[in-house]
């Protein structure tokens, strides 16, 4: 059973997909140990709540500095003991101890298709914007490993997404959940937890 623990900052639709996964079988030889999350008023943590996943916080605003709030962090998360970190919608930079102690046990979902729209800045609807500004017909999510740069570490899978006509960011947005992240983010856990 790969013991995956996912990390969270928002609504948690993607980390719904995983849950959702895991109950209907398409996720097999996986269990979600943990919700982590850096913001206490996070959706998500509900969303772990009502499955009775251990929903925890550890916020920046709790500690003196930078420091004390990344060894937080990564005790957290140790004491989960995982095979799997998943970072789900997670914007807060991973602390280098904990790439380093988790090496290729960091997966991340990003909303465009790497190498495009990505990168210091590129977050949230920021993406879809700059996909719009630059007229891409097609866009479209990443699942990646975490390296110590910004999206850069090696992918593992890619779903293209059509643009459309009059989309805006948030239609675009809202396609690329739907069509690409909700499903290649729960293949990839499938994937790693049956090797
Ligand atoms: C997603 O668009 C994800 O790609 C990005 O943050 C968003 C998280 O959404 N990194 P949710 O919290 O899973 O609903």
């Amino acid at each position: 059973m790969l013991r995956v623990v996912v990390m969270v900052s928002g609504g948690g639709t993607n980390l719904q997909a995983i849950l959702d996964a895991i109950d209907s079988g398409k996720i097999t030889n996986a269990s979600v140990e943990a919700v982590i999350s850096n913001n206490s008023g996070a959706y998500a943590l509900e969303r772990a709540r009502n499955h009775h996943i251990p929903a925890v916080c550890v916020s920046p605003k709790s500690y003196p500095d930078r420091a004390a709030f990344n060894q937080a962090l990564l005790e957290t998360v140790k004491q989960y003991r995982p095979d799997l970190i998943v970072l789900a919608g997670f914007l807060v930079t991973i602390p280098p101890e904990m790439i380093k102690e988790y090496r290729n046990r960091i997966i991340n979902i990003h909303p465009s298709l790497i190498p495009s729209f990505c990168g210091v800045g590129y977050y949230g609807l920021k993406v879809h914007e700059a996909a719009l500004k630059r007229g891409v017909k097609i866009t479209g999510a990443t699942v990646h490993y975490v390296d110590e740069g910004v999206d850069s570490g090696p992918i593992l899978l890619q779903k293209a997404v059509e643009v459309k006509e009059g989309d805006t960011p948030e239609t675009l947005q809202r396609r690329v959940m739907e069509e690409a992240e909700w499903q290649i983010l729960p293949e990839a856990i499938n994937r790693i937890a049956n090797k």
